[in-house]
Parts: C-alpha cells; sequence; structure tokens
C-alpha cells in the first residue's frame, strides 16, 4: 500500500545505514568510527581519522607514514584549477563556490572509477583550494603545501606563509576529527543519493559541498563569528539577543534538528576552545564567547518552552577556528531569519538525516 505522508525532513523515515558514526540525539552521544567522539578527538591526528573512516580500523605506524605521503602527493594543485580559485576570488564568490569548482576541477585526470584514489585526492586537495583562495582575496600569491607538514598544519601553513604553533595545530586536528562524520546529515544524504546512482565520488562530494554551504548547515560558523564579533564590540549580548528574537531571526550557533542536549561535538570544541584561549585571551574574546552563551540559552528557554534549543557544534566551531587564526567566511553571505515564513527552506535533516 501506498504512503502519500509527506515528512519534512524524512523525519521519522530510515532511508541507509551508515557504520562511520552513529548518533544518538536524546543522550547527546557520538561514536565515530567505533570511538566516542571525545576520544577519538582528543587523541587522533586528522590523517589516523581519515584512515580510520576509509579503512575500518586505525592505522599501525607504517601505514601512517604511507598515508601521510599519500596525502601529501595528491595536495597540490596545477595551474588551471588555480585559474578556477583565482577566478572566484577576484568575483568573490563564496569561499564554499571556490572549494566546489576547485574540487571539480582538481579530480581532472584522477581515475573516477577509483573511489579510494578519488577519496584521498578530494580530502587532500580541499585546505589547497581554500588557502589559495583565501590569498587571492588578499592580493597575495599561494603558498606551495610543505610535505614535511602534518594536513592540519599544511592548511595553517599555506594560509599564513608561517609555521603554525602546536596549540593552534592540535586545535584545528580537534575540530577537524570532531566534524569528520555525523550520521546521514544534510550533506551526506546529498552524496548518498548521487553515489546511489552510480555516478562517481567526485560528483557526490561536489554536491554535498552545495548542501554544506547552506547557512542552517556547514554555513554556521561564518555568520556565528560575525554575531560573537559584534557582541563583543557591544559588550551587550542581552541587547543583541533579544534584538535578534525580536526581530524573528534565529540564534546561529543554537538549536539542532536530532539533538535535544547539548551537542557533544560542542563539549569537545569548547574544552579544545577553552585550552587554547587559556593564558592567551588578552582582549577578552573568549570570555565573550562564553558569557553569549549563557545570556543565549536563557533567551532561548524562554522564548520556546516547548522546544529545547541547545549549543550546537558550529557555536564552539567559530571561536575556536577563529582562535587558531582561520579568517572568518567572506561574501555574499545571507542571514537567515526564522524558517518557511521568511522564505527559508527548512534543513533536509532528522533522525535519518542527521546535522
Ligand atoms: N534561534 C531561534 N529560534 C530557533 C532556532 C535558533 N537557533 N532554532 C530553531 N528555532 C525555532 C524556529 O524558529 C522554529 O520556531 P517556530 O516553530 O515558531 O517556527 C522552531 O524553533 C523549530 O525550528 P525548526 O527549523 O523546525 O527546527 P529544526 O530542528 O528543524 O532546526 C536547525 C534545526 C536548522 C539547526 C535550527 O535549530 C537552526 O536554524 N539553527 C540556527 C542555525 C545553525 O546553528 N545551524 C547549524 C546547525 S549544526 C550543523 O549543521 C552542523
Amino acid at each position: 500500500m501506498t504512503d502519500d505522508t509527506v515528512r519534512p525532513g524524512l523525519e521519522g523515515v530510515t532511508v541507509a545505514e551508515t557504520r562511520l558514526s552513529r548518533v544518538d540525539g536524546e543522550a547527546g552521544e557520538l561514536l565515530v568510527g567505533g570511538y566516542p567522539v571525545e576520544t577519538l578527538a582528543g587523541n587522533a591526528s586528522f590523517e589516523e581519522a581519515v584512515y580510520l573512516l576509509f579503512e575500518d580500523r586505525l592505522p599501525t605506524g607504517r601505514e601512517l607514514d604511507r598515508f601521510r605521503s599519500e596525502l601529501a602527493a595528491h595536495r597540490t594543485l596545477d595551474e588551471e584549477v588555480h585559474g578556477v580559485v583565482r577566478r572566484a576570488a577576484a568575483d568573490g564568490d563564496p569561499a564554499m563556490d571556490a572549494l566546489r569548482m576547485g574540487v571539480a576541477a582538481a579530480s581532472l585526470g584522477i581515475d573516477a572509477e577509483d573511489p579510494r584514489t578519488a577519496a584521498t585526492r578530494v580530502v587532500a586537495v580541499a585546505p589547497t583550494i581554500v588557502a589559495a583562495y583565501w590569498r587571492y582575496r588578499q592580493d597575495e600569491a599561494p603558498i606551495e603545501p610543505d610535505p614535511d607538514l602534518s594536513h592540519a598544519a599544511n592548511y595553517l601553513y599555506m594560509l599564513t606563509g608561517e609555521r603554525p604553533s602546536d596549540a593552534a595545530v592540535r586545535g584545528l586536528e580537534t575540530y577537524l576529527a570532531t566534524v569528520i562524520d555525523h550520521g546521514l546529515n544534510a550533506s551526506t544524504f546529498t552524496a548518498r543519493t548521487v553515489v546511489s546512482t552510480e555516478s562517481d565520488l567526485v560528483s557526490a562530494g561536489t554536491a554535498a559541498i552545495g548542501t554544506l554551504k547552506g547557512p542552517l548547515h556547514g554555513g554556521a560558523p561564518g555568520p556565528v563569528l560575525d554575531m560573537l564579533q559584534s557582541v563583543h564590540e557591544s559588550g551587550d549580548p542581552e541587547g543583541f539577543v533579544r534584538d535578534r528574537l525580536d526581530a524573528g531571526e534565529r540564534l546561529m550557533g543554537f538549536g539542532h534538528r536530532v539533538y535535544r542536549v547539548r551537542d557533544p561535538r560542542a563539549a569537545v570544541l569548547s574544552s579544545a576552545a577553552e585550552r587554547f584561549y587559556a593564558g592567551t585571551d588578552e582582549d577578552g574574546f573568549y570570555e565573550t564567547v562564553e558569557q553569549f552563551e549563557s545570556v543565549a540559552l536563557d533567551a532561548l528557554a524562554e522564548h520556546k518552552p516547548d522546544r529545547r534549543l541547545a549549543t550546537n557544534v558550529e557555536f564552539y566551531t567559530a571561536a575556536l577556528l577563529h582562535g587558531v587564526g582561520i579568517p572568518g567566511t567572506c561574501s555574499r553571505r545571507r542571514s537567515p531569519s526564522a524558517g518557511r515564513a521568511a522564505g527559508w527552506p527548512t534543513v533536509w535533516s532528522n533522525s535519518t538525516t542527521t546535522d
């Protein structure tokens, strides 16, 4: 019998299985590659975490060395790809558009029939594309990756041209391992829809990047950072929160399709941010972050008493990445207001598709 019930956001619909991660939204627990996210993110390098998801186990020392070399060999961009990224930067296209087009261009010539090679290329090349885009935006020459540096260290190095501190690398690695997989969130769901048609991995990756770009999904940290910086300047979190909610706007970095308690990734990243800023928070930015979280949570509890709106991963992502030196997103960003009434789509995610 046909069931014609429309289930917005696939609420309650199970569409696929995954062995990569398991999300328990009620308990606020996340397993990645079989490990609690707190354990993985605190201990694994980005390379180890990727290997775990590729191979379903952590690498031996020798396997890790080989994988690092494989990534290093795939990290550089040729002149044609630079041309695409340079053009995106010159046109003021958002970084995520540069990433989508750069990944597509960088995968030309890669054997699309070999998903392992294609996946390695996509993973390796992403920071090179974003760093080059950022340098072009600043009218600066891009910096070639250094094969002796790790994935995370290379990203920071290619952005700034300076060897990053251990604390910055550790902060970035923690972030990357924390967000490396999350059930069937909206972008993963998109990618799986693409590969289900027997299309290729690069097509799936570029479609997923397009989904991730949305401000209700992976595009939230930029607006969160804008919000935090604005509150830091004004020194008035209560006024800011009140104005936003009165105007029917959403507070970015709060609420989640699946978690009804604090997102466990927010907990991992807030600890990482606290460690990172300890002793270095001269202008009190991190103090503002903590103060803002507390004010926002109180206001949201009053604003939506029937719906538990807790801190999500993007709130502390913004704080941590700002600290380690990742520039905020730039250009043509839209700020979401309160949902469908204002013409914004509801993000397509829930128990089957989780953010
Ligand atoms: N601030 C204020 N109100 C909110 C917020 C928020 N952050 N989040 C939800 N609400 C309100 C909505 O306006 C809606 O109110 P209504 O019933 O009066 O229309 C109600 O709560 C339910 O909202 P939905 O969009 O239906 O809830 P859903 O669980 O689908 O939304 C989402 C999840 C999209 C993440 C939402 O909480 C949101 O927009 N948050 C802000 C953006 C954000 O932080 N995105 C990052 C998510 S994490 C990630 O993608 C990795």
